[in-house]
């Protein structure tokens, strides 16, 4: 584990309005490789220097909070500096949950950030149009806005055994994907209360009273979980 968690990279974040934290602190036990999902190899790099360099790149980003694998956190501030992300402030060790993961990164964000947006490392593929769009219900009175594709399958509850308990009406479901954006006061507020087990930001903002709008999600922000995902996101990056 690193010695110092929030090394800065030497970038200010003083007059950074909207800070993005990266999730790649997860170990990719279902990718089964011999490294964390985020040194996975997508398209000849780290799978983390995608979404890294497209949130780098992305004009709507001020500053960026990496949280690192515990033991990893070299290879994430190399990899910032190989690829010229000069908006990366501070590179933490994540946690042992997501959850945790956010709750370290978000430590580092200065107080005077307006609005934070949390992505997963684990979906490469994030562009300007999905955070243009996440960001645009913070400006009409929501807390927070998280991008969603309809559930395309038909959904059932499942109860011991296997048998089918109930058939779930689908029609007002969604998936939902990041990267997420929030009042940076409202992620605050979620992050005061317990916050283990919570699978996304939105839903502990929900649950301490905030607004939180869906917008339209992106086919393409596929999550990276097992290798058939790695390879089909290899495919997308290849016909780009
Ligand atoms: N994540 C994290 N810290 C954790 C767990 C997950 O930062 N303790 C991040 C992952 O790096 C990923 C995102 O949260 O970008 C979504 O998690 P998931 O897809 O489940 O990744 P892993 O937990 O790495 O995969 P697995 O569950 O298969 O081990
Ligand atoms: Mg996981």
């Amino acid at each position: 584990m690193s010695e110092e968690p929030g090394r800065q990279l030497g970038v200010s974040g003083g007059a950074a309005n909207t800070w993005a934290l990266l999730l790649a602190a997860g170990t990719g036990e279902r990718l089964g490789l011999d490294r964390p999902k985020a040194f996975a190899e997508l398209h000849g790099r780290p799978l983390l220097a995608e979404s890294l360099e497209r949130l780098d790149l992305c004009p709507l980003v001020d500053a960026i909070v990496v949280a690192a694998p515990a033991g990893w956190e070299e290879p994430v501030i190399l990899l910032s500096e190989e690829l010229a992300a000069s908006k990366v402030v501070s590179c933490v060790t994540g946690g042992a949950s997501r959850a945790e993961s956010v709750r370290a990164a978000l430590a580092e964000v200065d107080d005077a950030a307006l609005v934070v947006l949390v992505h997963d490392a684990a979906r490469p593929l994030v562009d300007d149009a999905v955070v243009e769009r996440v960001l645009g219900p913070l400006g009409e009175g929501f807390d927070g806005a998280v991008p969603a594709l309809p559930v395309p399958d038909t959904v059932k509850r499942v109860g011991a055994g296997g048998i089918v308990l109930e058939t779930v009406a689908r029609d007002d479901l969604v998936g939902a994907q990041t990267p997420q954006a929030f009042l940076a006061t409202a992620l605050r507020r979620a992050f005061e209360r317990e916050h283990a087990g919570a699978t996304d930001c939105a839903s502990l903002v929900e649950r301490s009273g905030g607004r939180v709008a869906v917008v339209e999600g992106d086919p393409t922000l596929l999550k990276v979980t097992t290798p058939s995902d790695l390879a089909l996101v290899e495919t997308l990056l290849r016909s780009a």
